[in-house]
């Protein structure tokens, strides 16, 4: 059901600024830039060998990114497994009695994502996702 790690998900506040930063010290090119209008967030993506490095920046002071910053600073915000079933993932955890932070929805350039919440997994929020 979960085939590996998808992406690391890095909360910052200025996502050019952070660009910059880790283009600097993997030596990357552009990353795939994405805004999320209805999770008021923005995203860039980078491909570091198998795993995708996910830069994610508040666009309003509604978004749970932006609490996240307030109460946390910068720094990791999630963790994301790939899955090539999350209607089924999300069952089998909801079974267990883990808490969804979100049910199964539409996620960055086509995918679908599912979060959990992070009492239940020692403070890290894990994220899963499934292609298409
Ligand atoms: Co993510």
């Amino acid at each position: 059901l979960i085939q590996g790690l998808d992406h690391i998900g890095i909360a910052v506040r200025n996502l050019d600024e952070a660009i910059g930063t880790y283009r600097s010290i993997l030596g990357l090119g552009a990353p795939h830039r994405e805004e999320i209008p209805e999770r008021k967030m923005e995203i860039a993506f980078f491909g570091v060998g198998g795993v995708k490095l996910e830069l994610i920046s508040p666009t309003g002071t509604e978004s749970a990114v932006h609490s996240f910053l307030a109460k946390r600073g910068e720094g990791l915000h999630h963790l994301a497994f790939k899955t090539d079933d999350i209607d089924k993932a999300a069952r089998a955890l909801l079974d267990k009695s883990f808490t969804l932070a979100q049910r199964p929805t539409d996620g960055a350039h086509g995918t679908r994502v599912l979060f959990l919440h992070p009492k239940d997994s020692h403070g890290v929020l894990i994220e899963l996702v499934q292609e298409e």
